[in-house]
């Protein structure tokens, strides 16, 4: 049985999962209508990673015997500047999540729940992944630095990546 403060928390989190799937599918629209279709797949990658992230949790509340309650997903960006402005964003966005994810075990702490803690480390080790992804491509991005054949092999070497479900790799 899950204490009201951390079923609150989890349900937070799912709110956020969602979000980050629909800013990460703006990203993709944004990239498709520029042409720059192998950056739009990574971030249609990113996307269906976030859903299977709410999802985790999703299934976690109610393996717990918690009830989801899902909240109204807020609006995201739909125009960006440039290629490289989008991954300034992508990071700092991802190290919100991570500060939410380290904020929920605080939770989870205080709550004295085990469960919750274990169930979270998977997340804990994930936001590590994350970060670094995206921190890479922004490192070549500033490389690069606007140079239109640097995008254009990047732009190539993003379109290979293809989704995988890593959320049953440690079953919770
Ligand atoms: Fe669900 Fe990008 O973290």
């Amino acid at each position: 049985m899950l204490k009201e403060s951390v079923e609150k928390a989890l349900n937070e989190q799912i709110n956020k999962e969602f979000y980050s799937a629909y800013l990460y599918l703006s990203m993709s629209a944004w990239f498709q209508t520029k042409g720059l279709n192998g950056f739009a797949n990574w971030m249609t990658v990113q996307y269906k990673e976030e859903l299977t992230h709410a999802e985790k949790f999703f299934a976690y509340v109610n393996n717990r015997s918690g009830k989801v309650t899902l909240a109204p997903i807020a609006g995201v960006p739909v125009e960006f500047k440039d290629v490289q402005s989008i991954f300034e964003y992508t990071l700092e966005h991802e190290q919100k999540v991570t500060a939410s994810i380290d904020a929920l075990m605080d939770t989870a702490i205080a709550a004295g729940d085990h469960a919750t803690q274990s169930f979270l480390k998977w997340f804990v080790d994930e936001q590590v992944e994350e970060e670094s992804n995206v921190q890479e491509i922004l490192d070549t991005l500033r490389l690069i630095n606007g140079q239109v054949n640097g995008i254009f092999m990047l732009n190539r070497e993003l379109g290979a990546r293809n989704f995988v479900d890593d959320t049953t790799a440690s079953a919770s």
